[in-house]
């Protein structure tokens, strides 16, 4: 039986409030606790957004009827929220701020909406950006003008992680996630993730290429943490008209993560360090104390959607055979996951920032 702490993924999509149908606070924790996830940091692309304080006390309302995880929840950096978004500081997980398209409303196209941002969200709050490629580049040059740390969500390049290891190099206050799809799937994959419905391979960023892939294996040390930008769709919606983008992640994530270690390709200390130790330095996350993750390191199984709690219902791993399962999960000295059913109760979770 091998031991881990209870694993932080700083980048979930809970889907409510607004869409309930794809996950609720609920559902989204069920399938975090079931992932050896016992922290989700929530992000603002709700409907609405949560970008003042009347969202951000419906997402924070409903968590805290339903979660069965701790949790946190972002605040979206909108074109003319940057005072209250900082005086929100203390009570959310931290900025988020959508530099490039993606689903949902919250977006800074025009570059001059980002500067309020950089001078008034508190230096000591995570920030985290969506900003792929060039935009990128400029979110860094933000970061090392405004003196402000920025944390950047799902690096996918080659071409951006070797910007990020470049920017660390110079002492600039970059921090970085990369998500499981873009380390086990590149855009070869699409077609068999598709079967005959490409909705079904859209994501943002998208898949890349196999050498993108390959780039961010061989830099695993500049990779700050792994996070699955957990984003459920129906399959009804992936497969309709205009697909929205997004993978569920939660349940796959750890035992794709615990297969690579036994093929040899990370070991089990980078799992707790990227999934523990440096998201909770990075979101300033207290200890949860008498916690943690039981795995059965040896138990080999195949993925199947029927079987996991998210509500959307599909996974992009499906059919995938992996070794190592989640068995029990403690949290805060309770059982909070044993033998592939939750017992945490609805409402058990706490607000990371309460
Ligand atoms: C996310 C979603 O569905 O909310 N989709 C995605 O493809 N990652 C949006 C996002 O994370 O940008
Ligand atoms: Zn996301």
């Amino acid at each position: 039986m091998l031991k881990l702490p209870g694993l932080i993924d700083p980048h979930v999509h809970v889907r409510e409030p607004g869409a309930t149908h794809k996950e609720d606070w609920d559902t989204a924790t069920q399938a975090a606790l079931s992932g050896g996830v016992t922290t989700i940091l929530a992000m603002p692309n709700t409907k609405p957004p949560i970008f003042d304080e009347a969202t951000l006390n419906l997402a924070l309302d409903a968590a805290k009827a339903k979660a069965r995880c701790d949790y946190g929840q972002y605040v979206g950096a909108g074109p003319d929220n940057s005072d209250i978004a900082a005086s929100l500081a203390p009570k959310a997980a931290g900025l988020k701020m959508y530099l490039d398209s993606t689903f949902g409303e919250l977006r800074l196209d025009d570059m001059t909406l980002w500067t309020p941002h950089f001078q008034k969200f508190p230096k000591s709050a995570p920030m985290v950006m969506h900003s792929e490629s060039r935009t990128l580049a400029a979110a860094i040059l933000f970061s090392a003008i405004y003196d402000h740390p920025i944390h950047i969500a799902h690096v996918s390049l080659k071409e951006e992680i070797l910007l990020i290891k470049a920017a660390k190099e110079k002492g600039i206050q970059v921090t970085c996630e990369v998500c499981p799809h873009h380390l086990f799937l590149s855009k070869e994959d699409i077609p068999a993730i598709s079967h005959g419905h490409p909705g079904r391979g859209e994501v943002r960023p998208r898949l890349a290429t196999k050498e993108d892939v390959h780039s961010l294996w061989a830099n695993l040390d500049v990779i700050d943490c792994f996070a699955t930008d957990h984003a459920p769709h129906t399959l009804e919606e992936k497969d309709g008209e205009n697909p929205p983008p997004g993978f569920p992640g939660l349940e796959t994530m750890l035992p794709l993560l615990l297969t690579a270690a036994d093929d040899g390709r990370l070991a089990i200390d980078h799992i707790v360090q990227k999934l523990y130790t440096n998201p909770k330095r990075i979101f300033n996350l207290s200890e949860q104390q008498e916690t943690w993750v039981e795995v059965d390191e040896n138990a080999t199984y195949e993925i199947k959607a029927s079987e996991t709690f998210t509500r959307c219902g599909w996974t992009p791993f499906e059919g995938w055979k992996v070794k190592g399962k989640v068995s029990r999960v403690v949290l805060r000295g309770k059982t909070a996951f044993e033998g592939g059913k939750v017992l945490a109760e609805m409402g058990s979770g706490r607000n990371v920032r309460g």
